[in-house]
């Protein structure tokens, strides 16, 4: 039988030093109960490596992909390409990249015929989103989160208002 802990969404990123990018959308899917797997596979030092977990992902379970990576950042097209899945792409504002454009056109410019989700520059927590969407789309305990949690986003700007308000 399936472990209820079967991880369903994997988090790849290029670098360890996408890391602390990356980690937020470890967080947001802790915060909405989604087991996930996280760790290192680069689309240029560990080839095989990649083509390994992209062509197996959906065997393992696996529901989406999230992919970061910076500079020359071909991870999340390269998975896309070789997976059935949904990838969502993570540009990393990195240690070599010029000025962030770089990573956002690398996996934002992809061709006809295979997605990626791309999200903005460093925005690994809407890549956490995005995927609990995808899921909620399915199930109806995260559609419920979802749900919730934008009703506090909403109650979080009201009351900024509010303050505002009374403060003029
Ligand atoms: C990319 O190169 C990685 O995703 C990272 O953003 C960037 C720099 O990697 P390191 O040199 O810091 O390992 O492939």
């Amino acid at each position: 039988m399936e472990s209820i802990t079967t991880p369903r969404v994997s988090i790849i990123m290029g670098s360890d030093s996408d890391l602390p990018v990356m980690q937020q959308a470890a967080d947001v899917l802790r915060e909405f109960d989604i087991p996930f797997e996280l760790t290192i596979v680069s689309a240029h030092r560990t080839p095989q490596r990649m083509f390994d977990f992209a062509q197996n992902a959906h065997s393992r379970g696996i529901q989406v992909i999230i992919a970061g990576a910076g500079g020359a950042a071909h991870l999340p097209g390269m998975v896309a390409s070789l997976t059935p899945l949904p990838v969502i792409g993570v540009p990393v504002k990195s240690s070599n990249s010029i000025d962030g454009w770089d990573s956002i056109l690398s996996i934002l410019q992809m061709p006809n015929g295979i997605p990626v989700a791309t999200v903005a520059l460093n925005a690994a927590k809407n890549a956490g989103l995005l995927a609990a969407r995808i899921l909620g789309s399915q199930q109806p305990e995260i559609l419920e989160k979802m749900r919730n949690y934008q009703h506090e986003l909403e109650q979080a700007v009201l009351k900024k208002a509010e303050k505002l308000e009374k403060d003029d």
